[in-house]
């Protein structure tokens, strides 16, 4: 059982204040009969609930895909930068809605938007290696003793606080001697991680964007600022990259 007002809210119906001026106002029905009191308690697996005639469908858990655009930050407030959260429509805003994980300000691609706590726990804890891959533009020529050196633990700390990498994937896709195009792909989800890797071997990363996390790919069709619901099967993946990854 829930308060009809944070349900409301929940569902994104506006803040917990402009929901109780909206019962006030008599624009919210609880099985056809209008409601005055924000403190009812309903079951919203049960109860028929609408606003301006219009039925609220109760929804425990919401999974978005998005592709994220640089200049965004992965967070739920920022004083400065827009966030994630800001790029969600009105009408499929809820409160409890936050990224999981986080790319950096200037990176794009894939990022998970949901209300699943426990799942993005799962997710991003350390014991789960959650294959995630990028695509970067880096600096100089990508060579095959960078793939070599990269399948073995790096230092990506200082001498006095090591951080040792997971044996990752590196793949050319082109390799100049200005710049090189790469895939890298990491089980770890370290601060700057990426950066990190491709900086120990030589190579600045220019352009760096998630293609894919836990077995999820990127969805083409989304341009980058867009993001759609994951399907059924998508939601079942993520829940399961066990398929796709290792854990322990
Ligand atoms: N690694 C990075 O360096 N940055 C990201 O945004 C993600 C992974």
């Amino acid at each position: 059982m829930v308060r009809l007002d944070k349900f409301l809210a929940e569902m994104g119906k506006g803040t917990r204040s402009e929901i109780k001026k909206y019962i006030k106002q008599g624009r919210v029905r609880v099985n056809d009969k209008v409601v005055k009191a924000a403190d009812l308690k309903i079951d919203p697996d049960s109860c028929l609930v609408t606003f301006d005639d219009v039925k609220v469908a109760y929804e425990e858990y919401v999974y978005y895909m998005l592709n994220k655009p640089k200049g965004v930050v992965s967070a739920t407030s920022d004083n400065r930068n827009k966030t994630v959260i800001d790029i969600i429509s009105k009408d499929d805003r809820r409160r409890d809605l936050f990224p999981m994980g986080r790319l950096d300000i200037d990176t794009t691609g894939l990022l998970i938007i949901s209300n699943d706590g426990e799942l993005s726990h799962r997710l991003l804890s350390p014991k789960y290696h959650v294959d995630k891959c990028y695509y970067a533009v880096v600096e100089g020529m990508v060579t095959e003793d960078d793939v070599d050196t990269l399948k073995e633990p790096v230092n990506i700390g200082s001498e006095e606080e090591p951080m040792l990498t997971m044996p990752a994937v590196l793949e050319i896709v082109s390799a100049g001697e200005d710049k090189s195009e790469v895939y890298l792909t990491i089980k770890e989800g370290k601060y700057h991680q990426v950066k990190r890797m491709m900086a120990k071997i030589n190579h600045q990363v220019m352009e760096l964007k998630r293609v894919t996390f836990g077995g999820l790919k990127l969805d083409e069709k989304l341009k980058e600022g867009e993001y759609r619901r994951l399907s059924e099967e998508e939601v079942s993946m993520l829940k399961d990259p066990s398929e796709q990854s290792s854990s322990g």
